[in-house]
C-alpha cells in the first residue's frame, strides 16, 4: 500500500492508498500530457543554454522527453496511477528511460508554475478551437441572412407582434451576439498568453534562468511578471468560464426560439429529419431534441463558471491544492460548448423557413401600426398625438375584425382628416421594412451592410486563429527538433 512518491525523503511512511486516490488528478490532467512535455523541453533547453545543468545531462533529458512525446503521440504512454499527476508521471517515465539525470529536469521550477503553464497551453488550443466553432456558426447565420434579405416576419417585444422585420435582420442579431462572444475569447486569450514557468514554487529561483527564453520557446507573448501571482492566478480560468457561459446563453436563446418556431402554433421553420428525433409512443411527433439539449447543456457551462468562482473565493496566496479543481469544469465547459456550437450549424443550415407562415403572421397583430403613426407624423401631427389616433383606429379594427390596410380612406378619415390614398403604400408591410434603413435597421440596404461587417469580423478572427496556430505548431516543431 505504501507509495514511493517523488518527495518520499521527508516521510517515514508512504501515503495511504486512500490519500493517493483522493488527491490524484491524473484522470483529468493526463489531458495536459503533451503540453507538460513541451514545457519540460523548453525548460531543459533553457537550463542547458544557461549552463545550469551539464550539457550531456540536458541532452539525455531532451532525448528522453522526445521519446515520451512520441509515446504519447502513438497512444503508448502508460499512465501510472500510483503517481498522483501527469507531471510526476512524466518525470518518472523520464528517469526510467534515462536514469538519475532525469532528476535534473526539475531544477529551478516547481509543479506550481508547471501546472499553471501547462493549463494555459492547453487552453490556448481550446480557445482557438472554440473561436473557430463560433465563427463556423456565424458563417451559417450569415448564409441565412443572405438568403432571406426580404423574407418578412414579425419582430417581437414581450413576445407580442411589434414591427415587421426580416429573417436576415433576426439572424444577424444572433450573429452579432456570437461575434462578440468570439471577440471575448480572443481578448481573454491575449490576457492569458503569458508564461508562468520559472515562477517556481512561489518566489522565483536563485538559478540564473532565462524566463524570456522559455516563454518564447512555448510561443507565449512573454513571461508573467510576478511569481506569486503566477502560481496563484486562475482568473484566466474564470474568465474563460464566463466567455463560455455567455456564449452558451446566446446559444440557448437561439435554441429556445427553434423549439417554439418549429411548434405547430408557430410553424415558422421545419427542421430537417436528420436533425430531429421521434417519440417512442406518439408516431406523429418530430421533436427538436437537439435544440432542447443545447438549451439544457447551458447548465453544465454556467455550472463551471460558478464552480470556478466559488473555488477561488478567499484563497490565500499562493498555491493551494484547491486550485487543482480548476481543470475538469473548464475542460468540460469548453467541450460542451464546442459540441453545441458544432451541432447548431447543420440544424440551422438544413431547416426550411416557412415564409408563407411568417408572412401570414405579419398580416396579423397590427404590426404596421407604428408606420401609420409615422405617416401622420410626416403629415405634421406630433408623434404622441398620432400614437393616440392610431390606437383608436386599432381598437376600431379589432371590433370590425379588419386589418389597418383594409380600412377605406373614408374610415381612416374618421380618425384623422389628414389621411389620403398614399397611406396604403406607407403601411404596406414590405415598404415598412424597406424604409427602415437607419444604421442597424431591418431594411435590405442595412442588412447588407451588417453582413459585410460580420464577415470582416470573422475573417480577422480567422487570421488570428491561423497565425496563433502556426506560431504554436512552429514552437512544438522547434522543441522536438
Ligand atoms: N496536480 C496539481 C494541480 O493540478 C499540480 C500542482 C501540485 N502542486 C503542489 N504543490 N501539490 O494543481
Amino acid at each position: 500500500m505504501a507509495q514511493q512518491a517523488l518527495w518520499s525523503g521527508r516521510f517515514a511512511e508512504g501515503m495511504a492508498e486512500s490519500t493517493l486516490e483522493f488527491t490524484s488528478s491524473l484522470d483529468v490532467d493526463s489531458a495536459l500530457g503533451f503540453f507538460d512535455v513541451m514545457g519540460s523541453l523548453a525548460h531543459v533547453r533553457m537550463l542547458k543554454a544557461r549552463g545550469i545543468i551539464p550539457p550531456e545531462d540536458a541532452d539525455a533529458i531532451i532525448g528522453g522527453l522526445k521519446t515520451i512525446a512520441a509515446e504519447m503521440e502513438a497512444g503508448e504512454f502508460e499512465l501510472d496511477f500510483s503517481e498522483e499527476d501527469i507531471h510526476t508521471n512524466v518525470e518518472f517515465r523520464l528517469t526510467s528511460l534515462i536514469g538519475p539525470a532525469g532528476g535534473k529536469l526539475h531544477t529551478g521550477r516547481s509543479r506550481n508554475d508547471q501546472v499553471a503553464t501547462d493549463f494555459r497551453m492547453y487552453l490556448r488550443d481550446a480557445v482557438l478551437e472554440t473561436v473557430g466553432a463560433i465563427d463556423r456558426l456565424i458563417d451559417t447565420l450569415v448564409k441565412v441572412a443572405q438568403d432571406h434579405g426580404m423574407t418578412v416576419m414579425p419582430g417581437f417585444t414581450h413576445m407580442q407582434h411589434a414591427q415587421p422585420v426580416t429573417v436576415a435582420q433576426h439572424y444577424l442579431a444572433h450573429a452579432f451576439k456570437l461575434a462578440r462572444d468570439a471577440e471575448r475569447f480572443v481578448d481573454a486569450y491575449g490576457r492569458m498568453n503569458y508564461c508562468p514557468l520559472g515562477a517556481a514554487a512561489l518566489a522565483g529561483t536563485t538559478y540564473p534562468i532565462d524566463r524570456q527564453m522559455t516563454a518564447e520557446a512555448l510561443a507565449f507573448a512573454g513571461p508573467t511578471e510576478n511569481s506569486m501571482d503566477s502560481v496563484s492566478d486562475r482568473d484566466f480560468v474564470s474568465e474563460l468560464a464566463f466567455c463560455a457561459s455567455q456564449t452558451a446563453i446566446h446559444l440557448s436563446s437561439m435554441a429556445e426560439e427553434l423549439v417554439y418556431w418549429s411548434s405547430q402554433e408557430f410553424g415558422f421553420v421545419e427542421m430537417d429529419d436528420k436533425y430531429t428525433t421521434g417519440s417512442s409512443i406518439m408516431p406523429q411527433k418530430k421533436n427538436p431534441d437537439i435544440a432542447e439539449l443545447v438549451r439544457g447543456r447551458t447548465g453544465t457551462v454556467i455550472g463551471a463558471l460558478v464552480n470556478m468562482l466559488v473555488m477561488q473565493k478567499g484563497l490565500p496566496l499562493t498555491y493551494n491544492r484547491d486550485l487543482q479543481e480548476d481543470k475538469r469544469p473548464l475542460m468540460e465547459s469548453l467541450e460542451t460548448l464546442t459540441q453545441c456550437l458544432s451541432i447548431m450549424s447543420p440544424v440551422i443550415s438544413t431547416m426550411t423557413f416557412n415564409t408563407e407562415r411568417m408572412r401570414a403572421a405579419v398580416e396579423k397583430g397590427f404590426i404596421n401600426a407604428t408606420d401609420l403613426a409615422d405617416y401622420l407624423v410626416v403629415k405634421g401631427v406630433p408623434f404622441r398625438e398620432a400614437h393616440g389616433i392610431v390606437g383608436a383606429a386599432v381598437r376600431y379594427c379589432i371590433d370590425k375584425d379588419k386589418r389597418l390596410e383594409d380600412l377605406t380612406v373614408q374610415e381612416f378619415r374618421t380618425f384623422s382628416e389628414l389621411v389620403d390614398d398614399d397611406v396604403y403604400d406607407y403601411i404596406d408591410i414590405d415598404r415598412c421594412v424597406e424604409r427602415r434603413n437607419s444604421i442597424g435597421g431591418t431594411s435590405p440596404v442595412s442588412t447588407d451592410a451588417q453582413i459585410m461587417s460580420v464577415i470582416q469580423g470573422y475573417m480577422a478572427r480567422e487570421d488570428f486563429v491561423r497565425q496563433e496556430t502556426s506560431l504554436i505548431e512552429g514552437a512544438w516543431d522547434a522543441l522536438l527538433e
